[in-house]
């Protein structure tokens, strides 16, 4: 099978399936087109809808050893495209190639992990009150999923989603965002090269998003839906989804909170910083929204942050040495510009600013004097900016970090391991990031609290998302 076409269409019973209706997929760092791609009609919605019932239907056949063997071999091709697969994600989302290679690789963790989990979805045996019963569980495939995956990771979002889906035996219907579907096409195909049944993993790409999901929505036939994205969004998905009363997984906005005590080596947390803040140019659910500073350690801290930053070379991610790519479009640009200047306007101050940017890319910004009642504060902002807010002591810390409708992720610096147990205990999130900035890893459950979301990806409650619970209760004559 040939991986890119010259034009690309949806993936739908392991064909390409086309429509006149064009649309050009864009390059972030230069607005030239990557490729053009067709936009699926409401005969591929159905074709994908059939297709992924029969393949539910044929897996029921497939044992889980012989699952695990198709993610084994996905998971080794994906590998030796590497190249080819960081290099096309560079093109249409702009991340530096580093950090996309990094990302395919993290993208095929998650399908190496679900390979070894596919074998481990045990059901139990239940003691009774009653010797004539014999109570027990199976776990089964919850269905058809429908899973909706965003631009920031083209790849890891995806195989998050797809791998513990096909390991327990789901099909799948993805939406993949409209500016990044070439790497899920890509995705899809070598799925099948590694021997997955046609209509197991299909890609529908849409420039009308809101129509095929209001489509597959209102289907009883699709049991579950799994989302990444905006928490505006989820909270439609969530509504959209009660007629049908499907499964739901929600991984939606975060606003972390990055504290950073008195106590703290300064120069790791400045690192710690730096990787939780710059990774895809702050276009991360997870990144350091807001830093929280100890006034003890502020000037050090400031200091030292200024020199990492002021390092950073912005530019094409096709370029050796540049660390920030574009931000994804025109809106992702404004929006982060229209908070630097709200900022200044509700009395932040610019500590440090790289030179001006043309195009979608922007400098890099540290802003100080931020107080938590600020747009930016309230706001994920989705761009290279630094927000620092100073407090006095960890009560006030704790407040500030968790008085937002947030709770994905946390980070905080300190070597005082009273403090330590204290303050990881107090954060309302789902994941915190201990004298660490970089927490995202296959093996380990990825989620958030509050309005975050709903369930965890990755780990071994990632595959439980996809599974029911059956329970048996076998009376003995
Ligand atoms: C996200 O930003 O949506 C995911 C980040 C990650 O998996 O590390």
């Amino acid at each position: 099978m040939q991986l890119l076409l010259e034009h690309e269409h949806s993936f739908i019973n392991g064909k390409s399936y086309q429509t006149q209706d064009m649309f050009a997929v864009l390059n972030p760092a230069n607005q030239q087109t990557v490729k053009h791609a067709s936009s699926v009609d409401e005969k591929g919605r159905m074709l994908a809808l059939t297709g992924a019932k029969h393949a539910l239907e044929q897996l029921r056949l497939v044992s889980a050893v012989q699952r695990s063997e198709v993610l084994k071999k996905w998971h080794a091709l994906i590998l030796s495209n590497e190249k080819m697969l960081a290099e096309l994600m560079v093109a249409e989302q702009g991340k530096p190639l580093h950090e996309a290679l990094g990302e395919v690789r993290y993208a095929a963790g998650f399908v190496e992990w679900f390979a070894q989990e596919a074998i481990r979805s045990y059901g139990e045996t239940i003691p009774s009150q009653n010797t004539s019963v014999q109570l027990s569980t199976i776990k089964q495939p919850v269905g058809v999923v429908l899973g909706i995956t965003p631009w920031n990771f083209p790849l890891a979002m995806i195989t998050r989603k797809v791998a513990p889906a096909y390991a327990a035996g789901c099909s799948f219907i993805l939406k993949p965002s409209e500016e990044t579907p070439l790497s899920a096409i890509a995705l899809a195909k070598l799925a099948v090269q590694a021997g997955m049944e046609a209509g197991a993993f299909q890609v529908l790409i849409t420039t009308q998003p809101a129509e095929l999901i209001e489509y597959y929505c209102q289907c009883a036939a699709i049991r579950k839906l799994t989302f990444t994205g905006s928490t505006r969004v989820g909270r439609l998905l969530l509504s959209q989804s009660a007629t049908t009363i499907k499964r739901t997984s929600m991984e939606l906005g975060g606003n972390a909170p990055f504290i950073v005590y008195d106590s703290a080596n300064i120069a790791e947390a400045v690192t710690g910083l730096m990787a939780a803040k710059f990774r895809n140019a702050g276009q991360t659910c997870v990144a350091a929204n807001r830093v929280l500073v100890e006034q003890g350690c502020m000037a050090e801290f400031i200091s030292c942050l200024t020199t990492a930053v002021a390092a950073l070379k912005v530019g094409d991610g096709m370029v050796a040495g540049n660390d920030l790519g574009p931000l994804i479009h025109e809106p992702a640009k404004v929006k982060v510009e229209g908070l630097i200047s709200s900022a200044l306007k509700q009395g932040a101050k610019i500590h440090y600013q790289g030179a001006a940017e043309t195009g979608l890319f922007i400098a890099p910004v540290i802003l100080t004097h931020v107080t938590p009642d600020m747009d930016i504060a309230n706001t994920e902002i989705f761009g290279p900016v630094v927000s620092v807010i100073t407090f006095t002591d960890e009560q006030q810390s704790l407040s500030f970090a968790n008085g937002v409708e947030e709770g994905l992720a946390a980070y905080f610096y300190s070597q005082d391991v009273s403090q330590i147990h204290r303050v990881s205990r107090a954060l309302e999130y789902g994941m915190i990031g201990i004298n660490e900035g970089m927490i995202s890893n296959p093996v380990a459950p990825f989620g958030g609290v509050k309005q975050s979301g709903l369930g965890r990806e990755g780990a071994k409650q990632g595959l439980d998302e996809y599974l029911e619970v059956k329970y048996l209760c076998q009376k003995f004559d």
